[in-house]
């Protein structure tokens, strides 16, 4: 049985897979796989490990029909065409759960990074521009007490809403589809309208998947509902936030601050206006790299490599 690996992966993950005598192919090349090259390569191997986010659509999946499992080292899959793989009974695995706590120190690093203009005051130190304090000066917003709106309450919104809640005794408002009861015994949750939590937010973060639905969400019109004091975090997917709108609010005191990471296109170009603005922070699509959250992550997409080719029912599986 042979896997083939899109990018290098944690040791926890490829152990696992050589002690189930797996035959492991890596691309080691630091550029994403063609969909050509991808199903050149997956023609002579029975599973495909995915890091990273090629695009698994509708012609890879065809041209790959006898894959007995896709097993992706993320926990979002919006690159997959998950209705056509299900149709060909090739089912995807993801890695969800162990990468809640990392995912959520992100937001929370961001969240504080963007209220005191951290990153921002990092470059003027390398610029050489550590003069005469001035204490009206480059002034950041104080998080305690505030209000925290999480779109999207999940794993990862728990984790996020457990930290500001702990740390700066924050008011958590959510909007989600359901309830949910463990957040509201917890930590107090008040599940709101998605209007409400738009106008009652003083640090609003994502935490939603891409889907059709979801793209785009927050757009000029949606952050003019927003408070003009408001941070807007996103550690989701770059899709849900109209970037150049964005851009246009923060320049113009739509909102007063962002922290991102995840952007639309990713890499984002090194010019892009956001990363000359003080009130902004942007990292590159870090959530999960930490060493033991990327070790878990590896070894559970192992684990579905390893289910699939066996036939059995993947530990995590997304396909209905
Ligand atoms: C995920 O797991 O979905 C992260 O965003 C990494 O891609």
């Amino acid at each position: 049985m042979k896997v083939f690996i899109t990018r290098r992966i944690p040791e926890a993950g490829l152990q696992l897979l050589r002690e189930a005598s797996i035959e492991i192919t890596e691309w080691t090349e630091k550029r994403d796989l063609t969909t050509a090259e991808l199903i050149g390569y997956c023609k002579s191997h029975q599973a495909l490990l995915s890091a990273g986010h090629n695009r698994i659509g509708v012609e890879f999946l065809e041209a790959c029909a006898h894959l007995r499992v896709v097993s992706l080292h993320s926990v979002g899959y919006d690159n997959v065409d998950v209705p056509a793989a299900t149709r060909l009974r090739i089912p995807i695995g993801n890695t969800p759960g162990v990468l809640s706590g990392a995912t959520a120190d992100t937001a929370f690093l961001l969240m504080a990074a963007v209220a005191r203009k951290a990153i921002y005051m990092h470059k003027k130190i390398l610029q050489g521009a550590w003069g005469f304090s001035d204490p009206t000066a480059d002034l950041g917003i104080d998080l305690n007490g505030k209000t925290l709106g999480i779109w999207g309450l999940g794993k990862i919104g728990y984790e996020m809403a457990r930290r500001c809640r702990a740390v700066y005794g924050m008011r958590i408002l959510y909007h989600n589809r359901g309830h949910n009861e463990e957040a509201e015994r917890a930590l107090g949750a008040v599940r709101v309208s998605f209007d409400e939590l738009l106008a009652g937010s003083d640090v609003l973060s994502v935490h939603t998947s891409l889907t059709p639905e979801t793209a785009g969400t927050f757009n000029a019109g949606v952050f003019r509902r927003m408070k003009p004091t408001a941070i807007f975090i996103n550690t989701a997917r770059g899709g849900i936030h109209h970037e150049p709108d964005l851009i246009a609010a923060l320049q113009q005191g739509v909102i007063w601050g962002a922290g991102l990471d995840v952007t639309n296109p990713e890499p984002m170009a090194a010019d892009n206006p956001l990363l000359s603005m003080e009130n902004v922070a942007v990292l590159p699509h870090i959530g999960s790299a930490t060493q033991e959250t990327r070790s878990a992550m590896a070894t559970l997409a192992a684990r579905n490599v390893i289910a699939g080719l066996r036939g059995e029912r993947l530990p995590n599986v997304v396909n209905p």
